[in-house]
């Protein structure tokens, strides 16, 4: 059944997205220090597919003003850009802070306001500052404290502007990042060590340690809100046994419940499933503890119920279906798989299965009490052309099923932000799949941005609040 005649409602938020890393450039400029993804792109320009590296990227540092007018243009409520940890901070910690780089997040969220449009700012979106990883990255305890540190840095210095924050972009994309995924910086493989379970704790305690900080000293002045950006895929059973729908349950688990399960579950903690199969696997290995140690009682309760919304960042489905044998690399247990039928412009993680986003939403309402969700990322790459109709055919048919689990379903969506606003550095693959509404020209020194025909469209849904 079609959506038609469905709208979206009046208070409905719509808005578009990026992050620092992936537009700002500037990377060495007024005081920046060094990050995780300059290290990983100069070391070693082999790392990422066109050998490019975000030193320039679209150039936003010094750009932003032309950011806020696509954004005007497009008539969106709000625009979601992320800190550059290191441009605040240039050593990771508080006892040197970049005046400089405060002044350009001020100057961005100031001229948003000035044009009415709301910022929600990301506190991290995967760009640790290098020192901090020298001191072992997010394995290391005291990451917590640092972030915490950082948090309170923005809050301060922003706070009175800033009504809508994200602690963290995609925390298991961090935790994969160094335990099986070396396409993403640092790209170091702790999994044996147990890096991941390490990092998941230090993580979650550095969210939940933000999120108090703000509730009980900023929230009463500041009246803001804060929350978490998780990613999902959606799972559907390769085929119809029985294995493979426990196989669907555990990919879950193991992708939206690592760190939605103790934010948002009535018990909290880390999934059981997960903990049991990480606990198996690491007898099996003949260890003598799991890999994945127990979240102490307090901190379970301390993390329980820490956010005000639910940040999604959902793009594509995938099959699975039950691996037999225990991977020494990875916990999850399952294979993963795709329908060559669903379509995708290029080779990009993002196959195109809108039908996914609903059963997606639907999940998150079961299974955890019909939380808010901010869809804060949905998006489609291509290679950049300016009359994009894959694009166009994406966003109108996800949004059809996004109206469809507001109405029928009564999910409780109340935002929506397209990634990306700008076609710009999709990290490993470099600038090879672009997912901006908007083009920039990364062979012109001035960086252009010229209206995709997405954008146009984007606009017409804005203001009318419907796809008919
Ligand atoms: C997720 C990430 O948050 C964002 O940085 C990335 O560019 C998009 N997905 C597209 O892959």
């Amino acid at each position: 059944m079609s959506a038609v005649g469905l709208h979206f409602p009046r208070d409905f938020l719509f808005g578009a997205a990026t992050a620092s890393y992936q537009v700002e450039g500037a990377w060495n400029e007024d005081g920046k220090g060094e990050n995780i993804w300059d290290r990983f792109v100069h070391e070693d320009s082999g790392r990422i597919k066109d050998h490019q590296n975000g030193d320039v990227a679209a150039d936003s540092y010094h750009q932003y003003k032309k950011d806020v007018q696509a954004l005007v243009e497009m008539g969106v409520d709000f625009y979601r850009f992320s800190v550059s940890w290191s441009r605040v901070l240039p050593t990771g910690v508080i006892s040197s802070i970049n005046q400089k780089g405060l002044e350009y997040y001020s100057s961005l969220v100031d001229e948003l306001l000035a044009n009415n449009i709301k910022p929600m700012v990301t506190i991290f979106h995967w760009d640790l500052p290098q020192p901090l990883q020298e001191l072992g990255g997010w394995t290391n305890p005291i990451l917590a404290d640092y972030f915490m540190d950082y948090a309170k840095v923005l809050f301060d210095s922003l706070g009175d502007r800033v009504k809508l924050w994200l602690t963290f972009n995609e925390p298991l994309h961090v935790v994969r990042s160094i335990a099986d995924w070396t396409h993403l910086a640092p790209g170091i493989n702790l999994h044996t060590q147990g890096g991941d379970y390490l990092a998941v704790h230090t993580i979650l305690k550095a969210h939940a340690q933000v999120y108090h900080l703000y509730d009980k000293n900023y929230r009463p002045s500041q009246r803001g809100r804060l929350g978490i950006a998780l990613h999902s895929h959606w799972y559907e059973p390769k085929t119809e046994c029985e294995a493979d729908f426990r196989a669907v349950h555990q990919a879950l688990q193991f992708d939206l419940g690592t760190f939605a399960h103790p934010i948002l579950s009535d018990k909290g903690d880390l999934p059981p499933l997960v903990q049991g199969i990480v606990e198996r696997n690491s007898k099996a290995e003949g260890r003598a503890r799991s890999r994945c140690p127990t979240l102490d009682p307090s901190w379970v309760k301390r993390i329980k119920g820490t956010t005000d919304f639910l940040g999604l960042n959902h793009y594509s489905t995938r099959l699975v279906s039950l691996k037999e044998d225990i991977d020494p690399k990875s916990d999850w247990g399952v294979s993963v798989d795709i329908d060559p039928n669903w379509p995708a412009a290029i080779t990009s993680h993002v196959k195109v299965v809108p039908w996914g986003l609903r059963r997606m939403l639907q999940y998150v309402k079961k299974e955890f009490g019909n939380p808010e969700v901010i869809i804060t990322e949905n998006g489609y790459a291509d290679n950049g052309q300016l009359n994009d109709a894959g694009r166009c055919n994406f966003y109108k048919s996800y949004l059809a099923e996004l109206l469809k689990a507001i109405h029928w379903d009564g999910c409780n969506v109340t935002g929506y932000c397209a990634w990306s606003l700008l076609d710009n550095f999709e990290w490993s693959k470099g600038y090879t799949e672009r997912y901006g509404l908007y083009h920039v020209d990364y062979n012109h020194e001035d960086r252009p941005r010229t209206a995709k025909d997405s954008a146009r469209m984007f606009r017409k849904i804005i203001s009318t609040r419907t796809l008919d």
